[in-house]
C-alpha cells in the first residue's frame, strides 16, 4: 500500500442527489440478495481439508471437492478443497505460483478441472464455461481486465446487458441503477457516473465492477488481488466494498498477498502452497505467524495443535 493514494477524491460524490438507500433497494430488482445461508465453519482445518458441517448445518454457497488441474506437465492443483460460504468472506492466500488464480479460472468456469466436484448448496454441478458461471450468479472480478477504459461506468455495467425501451436504449433508467447501486454500496467518490473509466482511479475501477457484480444479482464474487494496486484510502474504499457485498448475504473471495487486508475483512482463510489446500479454517484460527508459515513452507508449527483439535470432517 502507498500512503496518500486516493488523497484528493474524498470529497467528491457521485453526481445524483436525492438517491436513498430505501429507493436503491427499491429501484434495483437485482439487490434482492437472496442467500443468507449460516456460517458453516465448525473447528480447526489443518491440511487443507474443506469444513465439514454438521447435520443440522447449511450447505456453504460453493463446495470445491478434489479439484486438480494439470498444464502439459505442470500439475497446479492436487486435489483441493474449498468451502465458500454465504454471507462470509474467504481469504485465499498463498505465495506466488500457488494455484490462487488457477483455481479461481476453475470455478469462472475458464479452465476445466481435470479431476474433483464443485457442488452448489449442496447439488453437484459442473461449470464449463464462464457462461454456466455467470448463470449460477458468479462474478469475478480482475485488477484490469473487468471493465472497458473507453466506455463510461453506465455503459461499462450494463455491456452486454443493455436496457431497451421500444427500441431504443433507456439510458435514464439503466443510469438510474447504476447510480442507485453505487449508492446503495456507499460508493461516493465518482464525481460522474458517465465518466469514462479510464479516468478512474484504480479504487474506483474496483469499486465499479464490484457494483457491477451487485447489480447483476450475484450470489458469489470472486476477487483476484482486489488491493494490490491501490493506496490507503483505496484499499479501505474497497475492504468496505467487500464487507457491503457481505452483509448483503452474498459469498465473498478475496485473493490478496497482503496480511493486513486478510486480518481485516476475513472470516476465512484458506491458504494454498505450490498448488495444494494446506489449511483452511476461521480467520481467528490464525495469527500472522501461523499464515505466514503455511503461505511459505506449507506447514506450520501450529498444525499439530490445530489437526489435533481438528473435529470434523468429511
Ligand atoms: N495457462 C497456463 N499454462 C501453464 N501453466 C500455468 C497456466 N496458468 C497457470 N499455470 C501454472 O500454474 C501454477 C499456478 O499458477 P497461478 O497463476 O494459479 O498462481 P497464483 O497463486 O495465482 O500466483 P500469483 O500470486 O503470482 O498470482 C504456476 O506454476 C503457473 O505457472
Ligand atoms: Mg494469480
Amino acid at each position: 500500500m502507498r500512503p496518500g493514494e486516493g488523497r484528493s477524491q474524498a470529497d467528491r460524490r457521485v453526481r445524483n442527489p436525492g438517491l436513498t438507500l430505501a429507493r436503491a433497494q427499491m429501484g434495483v430488482k437485482s439487490m434482492s440478495l437472496t442467500h443468507m445461508d449460516g456460517p458453516t465453519d465448525g473447528g480447526p482445518a489443518a491440511g487443507g481439508q474443506a469444513l465439514a458441517t454438521g447435520p443440522a448445518a447449511a450447505e456453504p454457497l460453493l463446495r470445491l471437492k478434489g479439484v486438480s488441474k494439470h498444464f502439459g506437465a505442470v500439475q497446479a492443483l492436487f486435489e483441493v478443497d474449498l468451502d465458500l460460504p454465504a454471507g462470509q468472506v474467504t481469504a485465499l492466500c498463498g505465495d506466488n505460483g500457488a494455484g490462487k488464480s488457477v483455481l479461481t479460472k476453475c470455478i469462472a468456469g475458464i479452465h476445466q478441472p481435470d479431476a474433483g466436484q464443485m457442488f452448489w448448496q449442496g447439488q453437484p454441478i459442473h461449470i464449463r464455461s464462464p457462461k454456466d458461471s455467470a448463470a449460477l450468479g458468479i462474478e469475478t472480478v480482475y485488477q484490469d481486465l473487468a471493465l472497458a477504459d473507453n466506455l463510461d461506468i453506465v455503459q461499462n455495467m450494463f455491456l452486454g446487458r443493455e436496457r431497451q425501451r421500444r427500441f431504443i436504449l433507456d439510458e435514464d433508467s439503466m443510469e438510474r441503477a447504476a447510480a442507485e447501486t453505487l449508492a446503495s454500496l456507499h460508493v461516493t467518490t465518482v464525481r460522474s457516473i458517465r465518466q469514462p473509466v479510464a479516468t478512474l482511479s484504480g479504487g474506483q475501477r474496483q469499486a465499479v465492477a464490484v457494483a457491477k457484480a451487485v447489480m447483476w444479482n450475484s450470489k458469489l464474487v470472486l476477487l483476484d488481488e482486489p488491493t494490490a494496486a491501490l493506496g490507503v484510502a483505496q484499499t479501505k474504499m474497497v475492504l468496505d466494498l467487500v464487507r457491503r457485498l457481505k452483509s448483503h448475504g452474498l459469498a465473498v473471495m478475496v485473493i490478496s498477498h497482503n496480511l493486513n487486508d486478510i486480518f481485516e475483512v476475513a472470516d476465512r482463510i484458506a491458504i494454498m502452497h505450490l498448488g495444494r489446500m494446506v489449511a483452511q479454517d476461521r480467520a481467528s484460527a490464525f495469527d500472522r505467524q501461523s499464515a505466514v508459515d503455511y503461505m511459505t513452507t506449507g506447514g506450520s508449527s501450529r498444525e499439530v495443535a490445530a489437526s489435533a483439535s481438528t473435529t470434523r470432517r468429511d
